[in-house]
């Protein structure tokens, strides 16, 4: 996104005046400039409109209740507040000009200024006679020159009240432009969403409707004899969650799991298996029907290179020969591409557990043959194992890497899908210009 603001939030504090309503079209300029924009509403502007209409637009939950606090615990105003790169009050009414130059943290919007450091634009909206009596340019006086705030002066022009006066909300481009020389060359102050006001997340059309996904999750298990094995302590937490968000968003979706922890997702069909081996045999089988593969499951690396008939006596002690298992996902990656197979071929997936660096993950996507990688870093808190979060940055094919916050599994399931719809999209796209192009010689 680019623009002025790109990269920027903004909260927009609205009061009550009947200029209210052109505060729609500022969210909606302000957002043409690249600005993210959380709304403050006052109670009385949430009388002019309703509160629905900016949290629609602006993809936050507008702030009108003090006392209210978001899903996660935080405290709106003050989230607002410390991550907000600039300010504005548009419509700002004589009484909020008013609380303001007193400190009087009534609304949302008021509380929101007080608490915070950013620089606030403020473009007042009135009848005449309110604006020029002395208390309101005593106020304004207050916010401009003792808080240090810039005043977008209103324009002279009809009013409500049919006067024509100066008191009409200034043109918005004036107050836009304000808050673009506010902001200034700052630095961005919370460029991490997970600290912003939280996003209402759009609901995920049925964008995999009808596509056939493959997800392994769990650990394989290597016999060492009839009652002992060596596994690993992966949930399939990971994959059932992937399994999860892909059949709410239409897709027919098989699970090949092995060992697993996790509640298995309901009208997924389920394949069981054991070792390394079996989960080869299995994903190998229903490729070719697959227009996706998932490889969540943490597949063991070694295996005895000899399983024993019977139960070993504890005896002396015991040295295992190991010997290296498939890689499960490069196997299929060379098989999708294989002449004579499928075409357009799957889109393959893969995880991968790293810590601190990056490369090694972008050398195993290379070297795995598939088009994203999500690599988890496991030195990080609340990743792993068993949690029910996951810190993970998506590698890609054409080298790009989408690094997300600490976020459910779930969470990351769904933006994982996102990538994966598009890349169906694409891929049935090239699917069909392709002949075109062949035909036409380019
Ligand atoms: N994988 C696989 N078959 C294996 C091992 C791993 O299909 N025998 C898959 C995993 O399901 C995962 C990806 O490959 O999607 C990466 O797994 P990872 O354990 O990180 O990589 P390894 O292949 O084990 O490579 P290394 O040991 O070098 O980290």
């Amino acid at each position: 996104m680019t623009g002025r603001l790109a990269g920027r939030l903004v909260a927009l504090g609205v009061t009550g005046s009947i200029a209210a309503y052109k505060s729609v079209e500022l969210l909606r300029l302000l957002q043409a400039e690249g600005a993210d924009v959380v709304v403050l509403l006052s109670p009385a502007a949430t009388r002019f409109v309703a509160p629905l209409t900016f949290d629609a637009l602006s993809r936050h939950a507008s702030e009108s209740d003090l006392l209210s606090l978001l899903p996660d615990g935080r405290i709106g105003h003050i989230v607002a507040a410390d991550t907000a790169d600039a300010i504005v009050v548009a419509p700002a009414t004589a009484h909020w000009l008013g609380a303001m130059a007193h400190g009087l943290a009534g609304d949302t919007v008021t509380a929101t200024a007080l608490a915070s450091g950013a620089p606030v634009v403020v473009a007042p909206a009135m009848d005449g006679d309110m604006w020029s009596h002395p208390a309101t340019q005593e106020n304004v006086r207050r916010l401009r020159d003792d808080f240090g705030y810039t005043i977008v002066e209103p324009d002279s022009g009809p009013l409500a009240s049919g006067q024509v006066s100066v008191g009409r909300l200034a043109e918005l481009p004036r107050i836009v432009n304000a808050v673009v020389e506010a902001v200034g060359q700052r630095p961005v102050r919370a460029p991490d969403p997970a600290d912003r006001p939280p996003r209402i997340e759009s609901p995920r059309e049925a964008d995999l409707t009808g596509r056939r996904i493959l997800v392994t999750a769990g650990g394989t298990a290597e016999p060492i004899d009839p009652v002992r094995f060596i596994g690993n302590r992966s949930s399939g937490k990971m994959g059932a969650a992937v399994a999860e968000a892909a059949i709410e968003r239409g897709a027919r979706v098989t699970l090949v799991v092995g060992h697993f922890t996790a509640a298995l997702p309901s009208n997924a069909a389920i394949v069981r298996v054991e070792t390394t081996a079996e989960m080869r045999d299995a994903v190998l089988d229903i490729l070719d029907s697959s227009d996706v593969l998932v490889m969540a499951a943490a597949v063991a690396d070694f295996r005895p290179k000899r399983t024993a008939a019977t139960k070993l006596p504890r005896g002396e002690g015991l040295t295992i020969d190991l010997e290296p298992t498939e890689d499960i996902l490069a196997g299929a990656a060379a098989a999708a591409r294989a002449p004579g197979s499928r075409t357009p071929r799957p889109i393959l997936v893969g995880f991968a557990a790293e810590t601190g660096s990056l490369e090694r993950a972008a050398d195993k996507l290379r070297r795995k043959g598939v088009d994203l990688l999500v690599a988890n870093d496991v030195s990080a808190a609340g990743s792993g194992f068993g949690t029910d979060t996951n810190q993970v940055t998506i590698l890609d094919a054409d080298g790009g890497e989408q690094a997300l916050p600490l976020l459910s599994k779930r969470a990351v399931a769904d933006i994982l899908l996102d990538r994966v719809a598009r890349a169906l999209d694409e891929r049935d796209a090239a699917a069909q210009t392709e002949p075109m192009r062949q035909e036409i010689g380019r």
